[in-house]
Parts: C-alpha cells; structure tokens; sequence
C-alpha cells in the first residue's frame, strides 16, 4: 500500500468517527516562542488542549508536517545512522478535546491498525504507563492483547514522570500519561521488547502514540490538571509504511525510494546503500519544507538550525564525491513525490530551490579547505593515539569555514573520534568578548569606570544644566583634565544626550559653562548604564567635578527621532504587504536615513515599495500621538508587542505605540506620527541569502528627494522637449526609432556590398585544381549580413568554395560554403573549423554551410592561408 494511500485511509477512518479533517499547521508554530519547530501534530491544538481556544469541533484528525532537530525533541544526530529517525516526517493523529478518553482511544487505534490496515495482533506489543491501570485493564480485558505483551513503564529516566510513557511537548505545556505500540519487525533483527535492556533495538518499533492529556507542566515543574482530560494521538507514516510495505527500515519506502535515487543521480554515486543517500533524501525533505514555510538560512534561531542542516546535506553530498551546488537538483523530485499532498512545495519550488542553491554555493566555497584543516588534524591526532579534537579547531572550522560544531563532531564521529564541546564554547565565548570589546569603544581603547551610572533625561528633554563631570578620558587613559585643543571621551551624572544602541546612533550637541565649551560629535555606552560624550574641547578646560551644561544637537535629534519612529512603521507595514515573515535583522538609524534589514526572500516590486510608502505615510497624517510605557517583561508580552525571537530582554522594558505599531524600543521617537513629515523608500538591496535591506528617509530629506527627482524629470522633460507626462512615451519612440534606423544602415550596409559583390568575387577569387575559390573580408557587418555576402557569392560561383570573413569590434566571424557537387570531398564544417582555430574560435555546421566566430582577427591572413592548404591537400 502506497503512503498517500496509508495517510488516507488514515483521515478517512478518523472522519467516519466523527473527526474533523484539518490542515497540517505550518512548521513555524505561529507565536508560540516555547517552541522552535512544530514537533508534533497537538502543536496547532495547544491552546484547545489548556481550554484557552474553542473550536467548533471536539475531534479532529491530522496529517501534519514535522522537523524534530535543534528543539527538545532532536533526532538531527541520529539520522542516517538509525532506520527510523528523520529530521522531516509527517505524523498522523487523532484528537479528543474533552470528548473521549482512554477507552475509545485505544480501541479506535486497535481497529484500525488490525481491522483497516489488517495488522497480525501477534505482531502487536503495547507499553502503558506504570501507574496507569485503568489503560492496562483496557488492553488486556477489553482488547484482549495477552499480558506478556502489555508492559509497564514507569518513571525510569531519573525523576517524577520523567518516562517514555509520559509525554510532554515542551518543558512546559499539556502533557500525560502515554500508551505506545509496538510492532514486532522479526527475529531475524536484533532488539528486545520494550523495557528490556535490548530495547533499542531495531526488532521492536514504536509506531503510534496515544496520550491522554491530562496535565498543564509550568515552568516550575508543577503539573496543573487540564479543564478536560484529552486525547492526542501520534503515527509516524514513515513507520507504518515500512510496516505496510513490509520492509524493515523507513528508507525502503516508497516515499524514499525516488529522493534516494534522485540523491544518487547528483552525486553521481554508484553504492545505493551508502547511508549518506539517506541523509540527503531525509534532509532535502527536511530543507525544502521548512523553506516553503519561511524559514531562511541564518546565523540564529531557526535559520541556523535550518543552516546546519543543508551543510550536514552538503557535507554528506561532499563525502559521495560532489564539489559543486547538487543538493537543490533534488527539489523537482520532491515536488513530484509530494506536491500533491502539500502544495506550498509546488507554490515555492522556485524559491525552495534558489535559496538552497544560495546555500550551497556558499559553502561549497568553503568546505574542502575545512575538510583539508580536519582531516590532516585528525591524521595528525591518529599519529599521537589521541581521540578527542580540540575545541579550537573545531572553533576555527565553525568560524573561518562555516562548519557547525555537529557537522565537525558527524565527522569526528564517523571516523570514531570525539569533539571537545567545552573546549569549543570556550574558543567561542572569548571570540564573542573580543569582539564585543572591539565593537562597544568605536573612538577609544576600554575605558575604565568605577563612578556613579549616568542619569537619561533625553527623553523628554535636550538640555539638561549642571551636570556634573565624574570622568575624562584623553588618549584612551583616565586624565584629571583635558585643556582646549584635545578629543576627549566626558561622563556626566546626568545627561540628555542619547548614547548608541538598539541601532539608533548617539547624539552630537555641546557641554559648556562660562568658560569651557566642547563639541560633542557621538555618544557611546562605557557600561550599561555609564554613557561617554566623545568631542573635543574647543575652549577652556574640563576637569572632573566641574559642573556643565549639557545640550543636545536638536535639528540632528529631530531627524534622528523621525527615521527611528518611521522605522517601527515601515516595519509594521512591511510585514503587511510581505507577510509575517518579515522580521528585523539589523537596524541602523541616524540623522541621515533608516537602514532596515529583514528576512524575506527576493527584492520588492515597485508596487510593494509603493504601497509600504503609502501605509507609513497614511499613518504620518493620522498624526497619532505616540505613547512610551514601561512595563514587566510578562505585561510587556501581553500587549502582543513585537518581539525579536531569540533576543536577550531585561526585566522591564519599554513598549512603544507609534500608529499602530508596538515594539519594544529604548530609543527616543516623535511625539505625534504627524512630526515625521514624510517617508520615503530611496534604495533596497540584499545583504545575504534572504536578507533584504530597505532604505528610507524622512521629513526636509524626504522632501529634498521629492524635489530633486521633480528637478530631474524637469530636466529630461526639457531635453526631449516634451511635457513630463509624455516622457516615458517619448524616449520609448526615440528607441523604436533609434532600432529602425539601426535596421535601414545595416540594410544598406549589406546593399552595398552586393553592389561590389563582383568586384570582390573577382578581386578574392583564386583556382585550385580547376575548383574556383573566393576567400572574402569585410569590415562592419554582423553575421546575418555576412551569409547574405556569403550565398550570393556561392550563386554567381555556379561550382566552388567561399570563406567569408567578417571583422566587427574586434570579433570575427565566419561563413564557409561549398556548393553541393564538391560536398563529397569538402565539409564547409572542416573548412570553417580549420580557419576558426586560427583566430582562436571554434564552429561547425553542415558540409554545405558552416559558421564559426573568433577573437584575433589580426590572424585573418594565417586562417586563409590555413585554409588554402587544406583545400590543396582535399582536391
Ligand atoms: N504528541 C505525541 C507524540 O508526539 C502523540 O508522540
């Protein structure tokens, strides 16, 4: 039986008891930050589970998709190696949501498995949760499964309910009791019963699991029982086909079968049973679907995740011989083998595919020279008897080559070597250290600081009087005063100036007081909360102690405010007409533009700028007033405020509303939306696979664009001296024309030649044996023209061979005939390749008519006297 044929019996059986069919949910949990992947089919039904969402019916029934790599559940490390892990499967399931329990759970799997899919029951073994008689009892008075073969599992793994019978989503979440079943592969393959110690086996295999949802796991620990006792059930269809198909390991399926091949058709790879095929044809699944539903190749989160497993493809690829992009050469036959079932794969095969090319190209670019690092220092290691590799160099292939630490230690581990992961996150924290030292002090060397925290007034004000001076830094060194003349890095106690961070630059302004005044050009964080003014003291002194008035720069400010809080529209509007992928990636505002990085695949249309520039801007005219709050990171949530996913917030944060924005936000912004004055879009780009880049500008800058490019239409209305609106049409006459005229020239250039055609038939003409030749030079005609030259030539010959050669910017171009009475012992082909290799070119064609191009016409003189050796040796 077929899978598609196994899912759909599946659904169908569920729906005849009264089971709606729904969806599977997209990969990406929609806002569930708990959760990296969706992992199981009860994910889309969480909320229905702790009695937070209703729906209108109380069973359902699923096929959904899911990833299991990177999250709690990971079976990443075990795929390829094992017959039944993936990192991609679809699992069946039916669910109760306070409609029935135990009792119908565990009969409606027993009839299907043995009554629909007609099972042997002597085949089936069931393990219930230790405690959980009632389920015991079901199986062996009610369904009649002999006790041997019913077994308790209680919690073996350590801790209250820490067992394989007690199923949680998360570590917090819905969770309960669990009753699997098992099916029993054959004596022929290794592995005992569950709770054996043989158990890991391959003989005896999970293949459905039912829970009965009971319990809501806090972060705490504490079980809170579940409004409704509930049913969420799980069937890899992996696993049951390999049942139904009466094959042993999930690989041999159907559904395998065509990605393996497909897997070995691109690296060309002749061992059909070389695991590394599998891995490939699990994670082209995996990459694929995960891609179709947003996720983006990336440094963090998800996208990282996603990263690791293409490099783990590719790097298997690498190993089967491949040493240029393959792994994307796979998708058509993953559409083919299932785009029916899931159509986003259909709808995003063209982005699927770029995206994963992308990937490898890059990596692709990388990988051999790690590879040379590992293997000669595993050579090396061999040769010392020792086994474990160093953290360092497992860092420097993760940071210079792009290996992921798993990718290095599947290696290590093929080869039966460990990785030092300690020693690695070590390599790894001290790079970040540097890194953060280097990017936090742009104008000065680390600045100590053991004074008070500054104060930020900058808020709601730009002057803030008497604040006091508790240290100057010259030259990178604490100094008790810096004289006029000298940069110089001042921090105050308190201060209006904004100091850079959350991608919005530090301020510029002035301190003074009546004999000291400094120009302040950036402000950047010592610490936290410790802000530095860097300037230079143009007059007087500055000592620690002394008192100053401290006065932000407020036309910078001003336009500094205004891109940062068109930033959170444009952000708003973006994810509007994209769609929810959209998320920030980077920032950078200052009193220039806005730089926004975003993940979305693909640059947008003209018509998506429009309409984000018309979202902003009709928002700008509401002239809302904007609303700062702070709040508990627990209330902050609560206002669905945006949030970047995998970003480390403090305890209280601010939430901002700017239209119809919210985010969380340090940084200063506009009072009214109206105080933007304008947006505009002026550029976008890409910075990396999937990472797009939009700039913007505001207010006097967006105005003076506006202006210029009326200035420049103005211009070029002039020039074509034409109204503005008709311009367009106008420049598009001037190259239809310009394409007609091309057309008549190069006619009457051909005309001419015609004209002179017997002049230079006889000028060109030569006899060899009694064959007449013409050998032909032209300058300035293109190869169209050239076999015009060239028929007409052949046709006032009657009997003969004609080389015509055509010389145009540098390029030659050329034309052999041989009339048809002389093809027998002349090929125009040889004729033309002989000549061809000459002026460095290559050509053919038929024995009557061949063409070729070169580059060196200066060899012109050498191609035909070539030619006309040849023709002596051939008549
Ligand atoms: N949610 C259960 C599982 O994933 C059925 O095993």
């Amino acid at each position: 039986m077929k899978s598609a044929e196994i899912r759909r019996q599946f659904l169908e059986f569920f729906a005849s008891k009264g089971h709606q069919i729904v969806d599977s949910s997209s990969l990406v949990p929609g806002d569930d930050p708990t959760l990296l992947f969706t992992n199981a089919g009860m994910n889309q039904f969480k909320d229905v589970f702790l009695g937070f969402d209703k729906r209108p019916y109380t069973r359902a029934t699923t096929s959904q998709k899911c990833v299991r790599a990177g999250g709690k559940h990971n079976d990443l490390e075990n795929v390829g190696y094992t017959a039944r892990h993936h990192t991609f499967f679809e699992m069946l399931g039916n669910f109760s949501f306070g409609d029935y329990f135990k009792r119908d759970a565990i009969k409606y799997a027993w009839e299907l498995l043995t009554e629909v899919y007609k099972l042997p029951t002597e085949k089936l073994w069931v393990t219930v949760y230790a405690e959980d008689d009632e389920a015991y009892d079901i199986w062996t008075k009610e369904v009649g499964v002999p006790a041997e073969r019913v077994i308790r599992i209680g919690d073996n793994k350590g801790a209250r309910y820490a067992s394989d019978n007690f199923w949680m989503m998360g570590d917090t979440g819905p969770c309960g009791p669990c009753t699997e079943i098992f099916y029993d592969h054959g004596e022929q393959i290794w592995g005992g019963p569950p709770g054996s110690p043989d158990e890991d086996g391959d003989r005896y295999i999970e293949i459905w699991n039912n829970v009965f949802m009971q319990f809501n796991r806090d972060e705490a620990g504490v079980m809170h029982p579940l409004p409704k006792p509930s049913v969420d059930t799980g069937m890899g269809l992996e696993r049951i086909s390999a049942v139904l198909q009466h094959v042993h390991a999930n690989y041999e399926i159907d559904l395998f079968q065509s990605l393996i091949k497909a897997a070995a058709r691109e690296t060309r790879s002749s061992d059909m049973d070389s695991p590394s095929l599998k891995v490939l044809a699990d994670h082209i699944r995996a990459c694929s679907f995960l891609i179709a539903d947003g996720v983006i190749p990336g440094n963090a989160g998800r996208g990282y995740v996603l990263r690791r497993i293409i490099r783990r493809a590719i790097r298997h690829g690498y190993k089967l011989g491949a040493r240029a992009a393959f792994f994307h050469k796979m998708v058509p036959d993953l559409v083919a083998e299932m785009g029916e079932a899931y159509p986003e794969l259909v709808k995003e095969q063209a982005k699927v595919t770029a995206i994963l090319k992308e990937e490898e190209d890059s990596f692709f670019r990388t990988i051999q020279n790690g590879m040379e690092i590992l293997d000669a220092t595993l050579a090396v290691m061999d040769s010392n008897g020792r086994k474990e590799l160093d953290g360092e160099v497992a860092f420097k292939l993760h940071d210079t080559y792009g290996f992921p630490l798993d990718l290095t230690a599947d290696i290590c581990r093929e080869r039966n070597y460990t990785v030092d992961a300690a020693g690695f996150d070590a390599a790894m924290a001290r790079q970040r250290e540097q890194a953060r030292a280097a990017g936090k002090f742009k104008m000065a060397a680390a600045l100590e600081y053991s004074g008070s925290a500054t104060t930020f007034h900058g808020y709601d004000r730009l002057n803030v009087d008497g604040a006091r001076v508790t240290a100057v830094y010259v030259d990178g060194a604490a100094v008790d005063v810096a004289v006029a003349g000298q940069d110089a890095v001042i921090v105050l106690d308190n201060t209006p100036f904004y100091s850079e961070s959350g991608g919005q630059v530090g301020d510029a302004g002035v301190l003074q007081n009546g004999t000291t005044r400094v120009v302040i050009e950036d402000t950047q964080k010592i610490q936290a909360d410790v802000f530095g003014h860097h300037g230079q003291v143009v007059e007087g002194t500055v000592r620690v102690g002394d008192l100053l008035n401290a006065k932000v720069d407020g036309e910078s400010r001003a336009r500094i405010m205004r891109n940062h809080s068109a930033t959170h529209l444009m952000h708003k509007a973006l994810r509007e007409v994209l769609g929810a992928h959209v998320q920030q990636k980077g920032s950078q505002v200052d009193a220039e533009k806005t730089r926004f990085d975003f993940a979305h695949n693909g640059p947008m249309t003209d018509e998506e700028i429009r309409k984000v520039e018309a979202i902003v801007n009709r928002e700008i005219l509401a002239n809302a007033a904007t609303q700062a709050r702070v709040l508990p990171i627990a209330e902050a949530q609560k206002t669905g405020a945006m949030m970047l996913f995998g970003e480390k917030y403090g305890d209280e944060v601010r939430v901002l509303d700017i239209g119809s924005s919210r985010e969380l936000c340090g940084g200063t912004h506009v009072s009214r939306t109206g105080d933007i004055g304008l947006f505009k879009i002026v550029a976008q780009g890409g910075v990396a696979a999937g990472i797009r880049r939009v700039e913007a500008t505001t207010g006097e800058a967006a105005f003076a664009i506006v202006q210029q490019q009326d200035a420049l239409l103005g211009e070029l209305s002039a020039t074509l001296k034409a109204p503005a609106a008709e311009a367009v049409a106008r420049v598009a006459q001037l190259q239809e024309h310009l394409k007609a005229v091309e057309k008549e020239l190069a006619k009457l250039k051909s005309e001419m030649v015609v004209m002179q055609l017997d002049e230079l038939v006889a000028a060109g003409m030569r006899t060899i044996k009694g064959v007449k030749i013409v050998a032909l030079r032209l300058e300035n005609v293109d190869a169209a023209s050239l076999r015009d030259v060239a028929d007409k030539a052949r046709d006032r010959l009657g009997e003969g061979v004609v080389l015509a050669a055509g010389v145009t910017d540098g390029k030659v171009s050329l034309v052999a005939m041989v009339t048809k009475s002389l093809t027998d012992k002349l090929k125009a082909g040889e004729i033309v390749g002989a000549a061809a290799q000459v002026v460095g070119g290559k050509g053919g064609g038929r024995p009557d008519m061949a063409q070729a191009g070169g580059t060196l016409p200066e060899k012109l003189p050498d191609a035909f006297a070539t030619v006309m050796q040849l023709l002596e040796s051939k008549l």
